[in-house]
């Protein structure tokens, strides 16, 4: 059957090449001649960045005003994906009334290591967490006939040498750790485009990597939408579309189409290649066009409000000494101290950065919350100077500091120390604000400490002594009510983690190995990124993943945990035992402690976020599909369950477990094929070759082998055609040969499919 677009066999090649390019920054080639528009691509992700006039990329600044919702970082915190969904829609709307019909977002990369600068950008260090959420905004935003464009595909953990490094990834970190959030979103979601990153994979350039593009993107998780470069990301726009790349953008002037042109000439591409992409690409545009609205519009006083309550939900409160929530009846004098309370940091730089439709700042909110006359400000630091101009701003922060009942303290990282395009170099805050906050803890003992970074801070050294502490991320343009609406508990705290926050940068997994050098970098820490390395070193941390105070309690009855057709459903009631309603994330973390593989301690596997008010309970069931508990078996290639004994773990943090339950699984793990290169171990273990090995040593001078313990210890680790090859061994090379063949079984995988649902 023909599955061509009747319009794109009407095309010319010349024409067919031109549309699987960028006629300009941000959009897709017109055909006047056949009536193809173009359509209109946009950052992304938490506004919408709609230049004036399709101006130059580097004109980040001037874009129509768009509501700056939080960004990733914050919205990851929020661990709630019905929200995300909220916001995907909000999105949606904003983009419809410009007229944009992909949004370039949401990116779900990793947070591999803290030092990342666009960390900002991505939501977590977990792919179950990244998933979830990143599926919840694609699915919000395509509801409203806009399509997604998830990115960076894929292992864009950095950004020091983004256009070129090679991330040397081995194939169990990159499917489990660094794959699996953009699979869950792919088959659950359906975004329409995917974008992929800059960087090598293993060597290959992602936008020419088939393996990636096609193999498993549309081969093993089913997309059926268009590949789109990121910006400048095509080496060798030949290579890319033959690996699957549909769209370069943005145009290169006709420079590539030509190439494509040549290339069909000779031969050398294939014609089929070329028509496949130029089908993806009208069939993009037909979505576009199809949804387009000319009269499309939205409330901004609305989406400002959105903003505020999405930035209340993403604040996590990461101590309380019971210094929270301020009451603001009771007439309390506040020092509100810091310049970021003034002027907030609300996003971070580079192609994700909003032109505000509004600017709330801290300040004039918690005056408004507050009765004005009972709140002092003083800048502390000043924003973009030398810290040594610190000392006389510290000295009437101080003043106002030790005569008031409590001082609020804003303290975060500069603007130019986190920025798409280059990496940190250093978790530390500004000396002007960690001297700041040494003085004011020095005259006050009723501290609260706001923070406000994309990424990590250090917090060790002063953490302890500081009664509150607030972390605020960057949280859009509404963050400044949503900050007093934590502080006087309007909003009571419901974020959590989605990153741990280390002790130091040198215990962070990925110390040694980052940002690589010579052009690679080796993710030498595998599977243990994040908590998974913290937990398994049994390491200190600051505040671990999923760490979130609330100003309630939260108590969780024993967990139960039943096995189904589709995986485990575990089951847990939790009830608000303080006296304000509240949210709780409950998490649920699954361990295999006698597992064959590799594994970390425990991983996240599921959550439930669950408004519950004062006093009550409620039950919350998460299903765990099979699909997550498998790991990804490197020899045989393939996703397998493993058999045994599953520890399940509920909790409100990875280090605050409250109950847990075993479930013994029965996994679709094939016998490990038997080669003559098997070690003798291998053969003993195995429940066939076992016998057949045990049964000729028996009968050979090798018996003796079996009934030594320290013997067959040591000879374990021998591949038995070695042995076979030894003067006078008890087995021949003949003997081994069919040893083999008897021990051959039909691997017995379970399909994905049979095993139904999953990320
Ligand atoms: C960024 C992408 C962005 C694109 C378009 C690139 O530099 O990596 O995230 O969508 O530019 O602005």
């Amino acid at each position: 059957m023909d599955t061509r677009s009747p319009l794109s066999t009407a095309l010319t090649t010349e024409e067919k090449a031109s549309l699987t390019s960028g006629e300009n920054f941000w959009e897709t080639q017109a055909l006047d001649r056949v009536g193809v528009p173009s359509i209109y691509l946009t950052d992304g992700p938490h506004g919408v960045r709609k230049q004036r006039d399709g101006g130059d990329h580097l004109g980040i600044g001037d874009s129509v005003p768009a509501t700056c919702f939080p960004p990733a970082v914050a919205l990851g915190s929020t661990w709630d994906p019905d929200l995300l969904d909220t916001v995907g829609r909000a999105l949606g709307d904003e983009a419809k009334a410009e007229g944009v019909g992909v949004l370039l977002g949401p990116g779900i990369n990793i947070k591999r290591s803290p030092l990342c600068g666009r960390n900002f950008e991505y939501l977590s260090e977990d792919p179950i967490l990244s998933g979830r959420l990143g599926a919840a905004l694609v699915a919000g935003l395509q509801a409203r006939g806009i399509g997604a464009s998830l990115k960076h595909f894929a292992a864009n953990n950095q950004e020091t040498d983004r256009l070129r490094v090679s991330a040397d990834i081995d194939a169990r970190p990159l499917h489990e750790i660094y794959l699996r959030g953009f699979r869950h979103v792919v088959r659950h979601a359906h975004p329409w485009t995917v974008m992929c990153s800059y960087n090598r994979i293993n060597g290959v350039y992602t936008s020419e990597n088939r393996w990636l593009l096609t193999d498993v993107l549309r081969g093993e998780w089913g997309f059926d939408g268009l590949v789109v470069s990121d910006w400048g990301a095509v080496s060798n726009r030949v290579a890319a579309l033959t690996a699957g790349l549909d769209l370069e953008m943005p145009s290169t002037d006709g420079v590539t189409d030509a190439r494509i042109v040549a290339a069909v000439e000779s031969g050398k591409l294939e014609q089929s290649v070329l028509d496949t992409a130029a089908d993806r690409v009208l069939a993009l545009v037909e979505k576009v066009r199809s949804n387009l609205d000319p009269a499309a519009y939205y409330d901004r006083d609305a989406h400002h409000a959105l903003a505020r309550k999405v930035a209340g939900r993403s604040i996590v409160l990461l101590k309380n000494d019971g210094v929270l929530p301020l009451d603001p009846a009771a007439n309390a004098s506040i020092a509100v101290i810091g310049e970021f309370a003034r002027t907030p940091r609300y996003q971070g730089a580079g192609s994700s950065q909003i032109v505000p439709t509004r600017l709330d700042n801290a300040l004039d909110e918690i005056r408004s919350l507050a009765a004005p006359a009972q709140v002092t400000f003083a800048p502390g630091y000043s924003i973009g100077e030398s810290d040594s101009a610190a000392e006389p701003l510290i000295v009437d922060a101080v003043s106002i500091a030790a005569s008031a009942d409590v001082a609020v303290v804003f303290a975060g990282l500069p603007a130019e120390d986190e920025s798409e395009g280059f990496d940190r170099e250093h978790l530390e805050l500004p000396s002007a604000h960690t001297e700041l906050l040494e003085a004011v803890l020095a005259v006050n003992p009723r501290v609260v400490v706001v923070l406000s970074n994309g990424g990590v801070v250090r917090l060790s050294g002063w953490a302890d002594r500081a009664p509150a502490i607030v972390e605020g991320w960057l949280l859009g343009q509404a963050g400044g009510g949503a900050v007093a609406d934590v502080l006087f508990g309007a909003v009571n705290p419901s974020a959590r983690l989605a990153e741990t926050i280390p002790v130091r940068l040198a215990d962070t997994p990925a110390f040694l190995d980052f940002p690589g050098e010579a052009g690679h970098v080796r993710y030498g820490e595998g599977l243990f990124v994040g908590y998974r390395y913290y937990d398994r070193r049994e390491t200190e941390v600051s505040f671990p993943f999923g760490h979130g105070l609330s100003y309630t309690t939260f108590g969780y009855s024993a967990p139960t945990v039943t096995l189904t057709d589709a995986g485990l459903d575990v089951e847990v009631t939790v009830a608000n035992t303080g006296h304000r309603d509240g949210r709780e994330v409950v998490q649920v973390y699954v361990g295999v402690p006698g597992s064959a593989a590799v594994r970390p301690v425990r991983e996240l596997k599921g959550f439930a976020n669950v408004e519950i008010p004062a006093g009550a309970s409620r039950t919350v069931r998460i299903p765990i599909p099979f699909e997550d508990l498998a790991y990804f078996d490197a020899v045989l290639s393939k996703w397998v369950v493993e058999g045994g004994d599953y520890r399940v773990w509920v909790g409100a943090s990875s280090r605050d477990l409250r109950g847990d339950a075993v479930v013994t699984v029965d996994g679709d793990a094939p016998l490990p094929e038997l080669t003559a290169e098997s070690t003798i171990g291998e053969w003993l273990a195995h429940p066939v070759g076992g016998e057949i090995l045990g049964a000729a040593l028996a009968r050979t001078a090798g018996a003796g082998m079996l009934h030594d313990p320290a013997l067959l210890r040591m000879a374990a680790s021998m591949p038995l055609n070695r042995v076979a090859a030894f003067p006078g061994s008890p087995i021949s090379t003949e003997q081994l040969d069919s040893y083999v063949r008897q021990a051959a079984r039909p691997p017995r995988v379970i399909t994905e499919q049979a095993r139904g649902g999953g990320s």
